[in-house]
């Protein structure tokens, strides 16, 4: 029986977010959810905490949430409610959760859960917003970085952006905070828009879901039905679950190519804010400096039955 992959979930709900987490509760005879903890980003840290608390609940994910960021390390919070709706989650309402949030911030959380993993054990972070709580936990306890397997992160593109040209949303947010986690020496995977715009669903498969009577599979359809029918997305007629590229990248990495690389984050005011520089001159570096493996190649199709079998089971297994 192979070992669990012991993961926490640091998130900013957000549609995308809350379908990643929907394939993780599916998956968790794979990946064993040791925490989620919430970042300021799509929306005020008091949204995305209620929605992690939410969705957590209705997905039957029994795990602690502790809430972290208020705000960027240096840069003013810009939400994005034009595309994820003014709570975070489109105009889906969950039942409120019971479980109330942990009473530590999410940092402090973050190191008590590494630091309790027994002896020579490690989990792998996975940030599905800004980095925020990932690059205070760093600089924090930098000793902390021993319990770390590696960070699998959504963000950055090696070519282009969304938030802006240059730009992907997750770093132009805080791209201070992904720079320390950039140059912190921590093995990376860069799930960026260069692999996550290959991972969409399109109109009819979220159509399928809106009708469906499984009570998972019609919330997921509702709130991918916000997100696409945003002027952002419409044109298109698919949309990007951006943050379930590192959780499927982790139980079926066959799925998935890339090439490493040295990364940097531009952190000045100009139209390049928040770009992320992947350096593929392997030439020109020691090996461990080219710690970033970034994410270039996906099976669309395999992404689509895997992420959308997944929604479903959960709905299946939630009922019984
Ligand atoms: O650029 C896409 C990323 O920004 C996703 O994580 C989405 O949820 C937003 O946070
Ligand atoms: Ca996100």
């Amino acid at each position: 029986m192979t070992e669990k992959i012991k993961v926490i979930m640091d998130c900013d709900p957000g549609i995308d977010d809350a379908l990643a987490m929907a394939y993780v509760a599916a998956n968790q005879d794979v990946l064993e959810l040791l925490a989620i903890t919430s970042v300021s980003g799509n929306q005020s840290i008091e949204k995305v905490t209620r929605n992690a608390l939410d969705l957590s609940e209705f997905y039957g994910l029994n795990v602690p949430v502790a809430e972290g960021a208020h705000e960027p390390l240096v840069r003013e919070p810009q939400f994005a409610g034009e595309v994820h709706g003014n709570t975070g989650l489109g105009n889906c309402v969950l039942p409120k959760a019971e479980k109330q949030v942990e009473k530590e911030n999410a940092v402090l959380f973050l190191h008590k859960i590494l630091s309790e993993l027994p002896e020579g054990e490690q989990a792998v972070l996975v940030p599905t917003g800004p980095l925020t709580n990932i690059a205070l936990l760093l600089k924090t306890f930098p000793e902390i970085k021993s319990r770390i397997r590696e960070i699998v992160f959504m963000g950055g593109a090696a070519k282009g952006g969304n938030v802006t040209p240059a730009a992907e949303f997750n770093i132009y947010a805080d791209p201070e905070a992904a720079q320390i986690v950039c140059k912190a020496g921590v093995p990376l995977v860069m799930c960026g828009l260069d692999v996550t715009t290959q991972c969409f669903l399109t109109k009819n498969q979220i159509a399928k879901l809106c009708q469906s009577n499984n009570e998972v599979a019609k919330v997921c359809g509702d709130m991918a039905g916000f997100y696409i029918s945003q002027p952002y997305n419409k044109y298109k007629g698919t949309v990007n679950v951006h943050d379930a590229v590192p959780f499927m990248y982790l139980v079926h990495p066959e799925f998935f190519s890339g090439e490493k690389a040295k990364i940097s984050t531009d952190c000045s005011e100009g139209v390049s804010r928040g770009s992320t520089l992947c350096d593929f001159r392997w030439w020109n570096y020691k090996e461990e400096e080219m710690n970033a493996l970034v994410l270039n190649k996906a099976d669309t199709e395999q992404f689509q039955q895997h992420l959308i079998s997944a929604i479903y089971e959960l709905g299946e297994t939630r009922k019984s």
